[in-house]
């Protein structure tokens, strides 16, 4: 369609691609000198000691919670309000997702609800909190209750390496957190993921699970005198390779100026839809803190239906998605734990009213006009039909 504003358009520039076809051009394709490169670029900008590169943020979630020891018989705190990964990645390590629901204002789940929920059930062994959207949650809370409770802290940071709150960024104060490069991501490689932690025993630890558990990688065997290797524990197939590390490794420097972008182009958003009756937003950022700015979604007047609302949208040539209908309302999540939609219903309700808007540094003002002035004209007409 001409004029077609997309949901999503990635920024990958020559630069990138170019270092990804020296890459390839060369003999060495997988996990090598360029993952080396992108783990040390990526921790230094996290301003956190390690960084391993893996094939997803799923992997990443995975690796995280077998490292501390979280499997069987355990459960694990998250959101209902995120991506289905963060809870399938729980059943994965073999342990039981347990959701608090969210803030209505933030979408976030916060400190002493996940603290009441521990303090009712022993098999706590994690929290998984969710930077929703590109806005931390409250780490200095959760790091101290997890402290409190002896339970492990894993961020899934899949919507935020850039933020920032009460000091912290992603990676500071917890056990692992979990980043996606995934094709709609802040930087992209299509498919990829990292986990930061602060503990080398850690690192060595995911560098030797995200490769079969074995103890030389195909670049020390393939640079050095051949020596066997030997497989040392159980591992994945979980390692990035040199073709992904080098279409991220630019993109670290840009995510800052692409981050300003997405603020710029959310605060037009906020600006141009703030007098429409029943439409509500997502808190905003507050003053002393930086979000990732990573999705920008609108919750739609409760009397109005989604689907007309999205056909609308697309018919006018408009790319959105939906961030998401609440996990415990999916198909295998309602049928396995018997959930009910009124069991969280703080998410319940985001998941049934939320659209996502286009939001990236491509897009333009004028662009962010027209999505607001089809949004503006369907909520009227929307009306009218009811
Ligand atoms: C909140 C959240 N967590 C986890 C993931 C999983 O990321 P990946 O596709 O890299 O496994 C995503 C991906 O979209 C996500 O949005």
């Amino acid at each position: 369609m001409k004029n077609k504003i997309e949901f999503y358009k990635h920024n990958l520039k020559k630069e990138d691609i170019q270092s990804a076809v020296n890459v390839l051009k060369s003999i060495f394709l997988t996990t090598g000198p360029k993952v080396n490169e992108f783990e040390e670029k990526f921790a230094e900008y996290l301003e956190i000691e390690n960084v391993v590169g893996l094939t997803s943020c799923t992997a990443a979630l995975h690796l995280a919670l077998l490292r501390h020891g979280i499997g069987n018989g355990d459960e694990v705190i998250t959101t209902p309000m995120t991506f289905v990964a963060t809870a399938s990645a729980i059943i994965q390590a073999g342990a039981k997702p347990v959701f608090v629901d969210v803030c209505p204002k933030s979408g976030l789940i916060l400190p002493d609800d996940v603290e009441s929920a521990i303090k009712l059930n022993s098999r706590i062994k994690a929290i998984i909190p969710v930077h929703l959207y590109g806005r931390m949650v409250d780490m200095k809370g959760f790091s101290k209750l997890a402290k409190r409770y002896g339970v492990t802290l894993i961020e899934d940071a899949a919507h935020c390496i850039e933020g920032k709150r009460d000091g912290v960024r992603p990676g500071q104060l917890s056990d692992a957190a979990c980043f996606s490069f995934y094709a709609t991501k802040a930087m992209t490689c299509g498919e990829g993921g990292a986990i930061a932690c602060r503990s080398s025993d850690d690192a060595s630890w995911y560098r030797s699970a995200r490769h079969h558990g074995i103890s030389k990688n195909a670049s020390s065997r393939y640079t050095k005198k051949y020596e066997h290797w030997d497989m040392e524990m159980m591992g994945w197939k979980y390692n990035m390779d040199d073709i992904q590390a080098a279409l991220l490794i630019n993109q670290i420097q840009r995510l800052d100026e692409y981050r300003e972008k997405r603020q710029t182009l959310e605060n037009l958003y906020r600006k141009l839809l703030s007098d429409i009756d029943g439409l509500d937003f997502i808190e905003n950022t507050q003053s002393d803190e930086i979000s990732g700015h990573h999705l920008f979604t609108v919750l739609l007047p409760h009397k109005i239906s989604r689907d007309y609302a999205m056909q609308e949208l697309q018919r006018n040539g408009i790319g959105c998605a939906v961030n998401y209908r609440a996990v415990h309302t999916l198909k295998y999540f309602k049928e396995t734990f018997s959930y009910r939609p009124e069991d969280f219903s703080n998410a319940y309700d985001i998941g049934n009213r939320t659209i996502s808007l286009p939001l990236y540094p491509k897009l333009t003002k004028k662009e962010v006009v027209r999505v607001c002035e089809s949004i503006k004209k369907l909520l009227i007409n929307s009306i009218f039909f009811l």
